[in-house]
């Protein structure tokens, strides 16, 4: 719905406009989203059925595959009693196969439903589309190396769950922080609340981009970047690892340079880590993290971190759509 620029008071978080990008929020904002997400998350435990979404459909449109951020939002439309219309894979399940247009793919979706839930490959697209549905918000499930502010909610939410404040916290954080559109999402995020540091962990050529570090330290946000585990500050709060993003490199070649440099293993999460800290992983994974540590106690990526997933994007449907 192109509304992307609305100031977003703590009374309105967000109500009928699309979710694009982590900055629309305010911390106010994101306290909403995790209040509604508790509530919502008890409801669902306690196996009480809502009708929040009754009579609502939502098009989950994804160009790119997905694992979690699909099922979950699929899972989450049919918790609160929506329906969904889940098109994946377009490019070859969908008219767009016969040459149409993502401006009229958005045109006839949005005649269909009350929102739109779109991933695509290239940054920039989310925003596209909301400047041409007319009438239904458009969230951002991920939209190429640019953001991803669903998985960033649900990161937050799981970190607040664990260290019960978002304030004076040490992050460290593990691979392609070029390419990987949820730590942006994250870090930007993360720079919304005071007093954080982030060590952030990748080989030189995966750095967050100099402009964007520029700005995040403007903002407050602590971030030093490293380059070799020796370097890891043994008092984390929580470190995120993430994979070397394969499809967004233009040749094999490129990316097999930098293809798991860093491997977290038990080993070193017993030099550098501590008891109190969380480990997380946005998934999928593809070797930069020992199955051994699935088990650790601190590991909450296939547990808790998976499973904020669906509550906090029951939360944000609810809010968009209600
Ligand atoms: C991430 C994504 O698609 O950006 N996955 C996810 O949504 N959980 C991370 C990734 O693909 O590495």
């Amino acid at each position: 719905m192109g509304s992307k620029n609305v100031a977003l008071k703590p009374a309105k978080i967000l109500r009928s406009q699309d979710i694009l990008s982590i900055s629309q929020f305010s911390r106010a904002g994101i306290n909403t989203v995790f209040k509604t997400t508790s509530r919502l998350k008890n409801l669902a435990i306690n196996s009480k059925p809502s009708n929040i979404l009754a009579g609502k459909i939502v098009v989950l449109l994804f160009y790119e595959p997905s694992s979690r951020t699909l099922s979950s939002f699929d899972a989450a439309i049919k918790q609160l009693g929506g329906q969904t219309i889940v098109i994946n894979n377009p490019l070859q399940l969908s008219s767009i196969a016969k040459g149409e247009t993502f401006e009229d793919t958005i045109r006839t979706l949005e005649a269909y439903c009350d929102a739109i839930v779109l991933r695509h490959p290239e940054a920039g697209f989310a925003d596209k589309a909301a400047q041409i549905s007319q009438t239904v918000p458009i969230i951002n499930a991920g939209d190429g190396a640019g953001e991803h502010p669903t998985q960033a909610l649900l990161d937050l939410y799981t970190i607040w769950n664990f260290k019960k404040r978002l304030t004076n916290l040490k992050g460290l954080i593990i691979g392609d922080i070029l390419n990987a559109r949820a730590l942006h999402s994250l870090i930007s995020g993360v720079s919304l609340y005071e007093g954080n540091s982030l060590y952030l962990l990748s080989p030189r050529k995966l750095r967050l981009q100099k402009e964007s570090v520029k700005k995040l330290r403007s903002k407050g946000l602590k971030i030093i970047e490293i380059e070799t585990v020796s370097e890891i500050p043994t008092d984390c709060d929580f470190w995120y690892v993430t994979r070397v993003q394969k499809e967004r490199f233009k040749t094999l070649a490129e990316y097999k340079k930098v293809e798991n440099k860093i491997i977290v293993t038990k080993e070193l999460v017993t030099k550098y880590g501590n008891k109190q800290m969380i480990i997380m992983h946005c998934l999928p994974r593809v070797g930069e993290i020992d199955t051994e540590l699935d088990s650790d106690s601190s590991a909450v990526y296939l547990k808790e971190q998976i499973r904020n997933g669906m509550y906090v994007r029951m939360a944000l449907l609810k809010i968009v759509l209600n």
